[in-house]
């Protein structure tokens, strides 16, 4: 069963894919949903620690994966067409990333904030957006398909994604948006009021409505 929408969705973007490689894979639930519903055939368990892989093993016993202990890609020499990183801050996923493989792969990123960073990152670093997936799990998580190649963002690109500012759904995560720098406001000195004024106009400027 489903532990939660987003582990759900990030399972439902494997289907297709023949080897998974989940990368801070901590409990192992993405690749346990992903080969429930039958979407993969094989999966690479990786973590940084034993305790989180041990986890993994314990929920993912008889299932055709291999265990890593790996400092993101570092360890990994397995063959792998889609690899995950997920639930962690944006910038421990573009410092993993910066040792992500030069061939053909898939990646789905996806930070708990600041997903504004990693299209950042991704811009200057060789990488291509090719879609973007908004989850409302309590909260709004984003998730970042993206391949290596060449794209131009602006600035407001970098808040509102490039994809997402063209998706219906994402008018609601935008107005929450506004809602939530609207809080924090009064509270900001003078050079993050600035800044947080110009983030509030992209999330208002958009033609969704
Ligand atoms: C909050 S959990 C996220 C688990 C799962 N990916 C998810 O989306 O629910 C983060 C996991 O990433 C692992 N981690 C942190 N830095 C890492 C790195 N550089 N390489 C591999 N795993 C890492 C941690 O040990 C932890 O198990």
């Amino acid at each position: 069963m489903a532990k939660s929408k987003r582990i759900s969705f990030l399972a439902e973007l494997c289907k297709g894919y023949e080897t998974v490689l989940d990368i801070g894979t901590d409990h192992g639930f993405v690749l346990k949903e992903a080969f429930d519903k039958q979407y993969i055939k094989h999966g690479i368990a990786a973590d940084l620690r034993e305790m989180p892989l041990r986890q993994a093993k314990g929920n993912l016993k008889n299932y055709p994966v291999t265990y890593r202990l790996s400092d993101g890609f570092l360890a990994i020499k397995e063959h792998f067409d889609l690899a995950i990183i997920a639930g962690m801050g944006a910038y421990l996923i573009c410092d993993i990333m910066d040792h992500a493989p030069k061939r053909e792969v898939t990646y789905l990123l996806q930070a708990n904030e600041k997903t504004h960073i990693l299209r950042d990152y991704l811009r200057h670093h060789g990488f291509i957006i090719i879609d973007e997936y908004l989850v409302f799990d309590r909260f709004y998580y984003i998730i970042l398909k993206v391949k290596r190649g060449q794209m131009t963002l602006n600035e407001e690109d970098l808040y509102l994604g490039p994809i997402l500012k063209i998706k219906q759904e994402s008018k609601a995560y935008y107005m929450h948006k506004i809602a939530q720098i609207d809080k924090i406001m009064p509270q900001a000195d003078e050079l993050r009021k600035d800044e947080l004024k110009k983030v509030r106009q992209f999330y208002e400027s958009v033609k969704l409505w």
